[in-house]
């Protein structure tokens, strides 16, 4: 059954606002030092089984220690981004929150929201078993302002095997771009399939985008995007937003109000041949008792071989936490390789740490692994690594605008809008 979990989670933030503490377990107690307030989306379903075995690590590792679950329902931090502003605005943070490595993360440093972890890490050792790049990626002029749990691929279209075969089309081979691979949703259209492509709400539509801005302008020309040595109103960008024009027209009519697992659902039922998703999608397939390379199977999409669409989740200290030494039990647990290998197996991202064993994983995580070490690494949009809050919102906006008009030369000029508006 298809849910509207974005009508779930608006009323999980009034709810938050309303009560002014934590959704879930007990309440948050500033005067109880045995308790650590976590502030994270993943709410229900997949999500929470990945939070749930990272919890589980903790209660063994920190068994006096309280588990608050302060999470807002909805994909990407849909909700709960805004959510936390408010609280972060009110002095009123959690102990720890989860956000983004890049751009995102620098929006809340720059803020003066968060502490510095430098001395965390060097007591912990984390300097290196974390990827240089990545710790880039969580540094402002010198200082580490949190820890990263996890490492997400953007760019994955993942395939229903029976409803391609039932076409004519073999799902392990991927279509070489995404001129090609319109022409395989055509084959399914002209085979039944109503709506091929299964999308959701207005993130997921955005991360389509992002995925075939990538398709299109190579992982160089993607980059020059963020800095602005790609022009919004390139040739190539046209082109993107001309394909991605296309692609919707094979995409189930009610997108729009999907959260992303339940446009991976249509999927996972054989309603459709693909959905492009980040690789939380496959703890969902193995929720559902699915197979990889059986009943599903991956590729990189089309046009993006080669290419890692990365993203990071990590834990802050946010500045006035109140219980300041449980939030570093938290980020403890998190960093260790045990909280890792718990946390990742199940939600279906790879480790951060650099000295895990790719045999320990599933063998959908293991093709992240190799790719993550071989291919061109670029940074997520939809997921607050290329952007700040502010111009991934704008971009957000008027991707969700095209969604209804379908206007092509409206959503470049907005994109060049948005574009210009961060860049200066
Ligand atoms: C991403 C996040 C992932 C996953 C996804 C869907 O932004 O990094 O861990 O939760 O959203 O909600």
């Amino acid at each position: 059954m298809r849910k509207p979990l974005s009508l779930i989670a608006g009323a999980a933030v009034l709810g938050l606002a309303l009560a002014g503490c934590s959704t879930g377990g007990g309440e948050s107690d500033p005067g109880n030092a045995d308790q650590v307030e976590v502030f994270t989306w993943w709410a229900s379903g997949s999500e929470k089984v990945g939070l749930d075995a990272l919890v589980k690590v903790f209660n063994e590792q920190y068994p006096d220690i309280e588990f608050i679950n302060a999470s807002v329902a909805g994909g990407a931090g849909s909700n709960a981004k805004a959510a936390l502003a408010s609280r972060l605005e009110a002095n009123d943070p959690p102990d720890t929150f989860q956000a983004h490595a890049g751009a995102e993360l620098t929006d809340y440093i720059n803020a003066g929201q968060l502490q510095d972890l430098s001395s965390f890490y060097e007591e912990q050792g984390l300097t290196d078993v974390f990827p240089a790049s990545l710790i880039e990626q969580l540094t402002v002029d010198g200082a580490i302002y949190s820890v990263p749990s996890n490492i997400h691929r953007a760019n994955v279209t993942w395939v229903n095997t029976a409803v391609l075969e039932g076409a004519g089309i073999d799902p392990t081979k991927a279509p070489a771009d995404i001129d090609a691979w319109i022409d395989d949703l055509q084959k399914l259209k002209d085979s039944g399939v109503e709506s091929p492509l299964a999308l959701g709400t207005e993130w997921t539509q955005m991360q389509l985008l992002e995925n075939v801005l990538i398709a299109d302008l190579g992982a160089e020309g993607y980059s020059g995007l963020w800095t602005g040595d790609t022009a919004w109103d390139s040739d190539g960008v046209k082109t993107a937003v001309d394909h991605y024009g296309e692609l919707m027209k094979f995409v189930n009519s009610d997108f729009a109000g999907l959260e992303w697992d339940a446009a991976t659902q249509i999927l996972l039922d054989g309603n459709a041949g693909y959905n492009v998703m980040g690789d939380w999608a496959e703890a969902a397939f193995v929720q559902a008792g699915q197979t990889y390379g059986d009943e599903y199977t991956t590729w990189p999409t089309p046009g993006t071989d080669g290419v890692f669409d990365f993203l990071a989740d990590s834990f802050t200290l946010p500045v006035g936490a109140p219980h300041e030494q449980a939030a570093k039990d938290w980020l403890t647990t998190i960093s260790s390789a045990e909280g890792q290998k718990a946390f990742n197996i199940a939600k279906g991202s790879i480790p951060a740490r650099t000295d895990a064993t790719a045999s320990d994983y599933p063998a959908y995580q293991q093709t992240a692994i190799t790719s993550f070490a071989d291919d061109t690494v670029v940074s997520s949009l939809a997921h607050g690594a290329a952007a700040s809050i502010s111009w991934s919102g704008d971009i957000s906006s008027a991707v969700g605008k095209f969604g209804t008009d379908k206007d092509a030369a409206s959503l470049v000029s907005a994109l060049v809008a948005a574009a210009d508006k961060a860049l200066g």
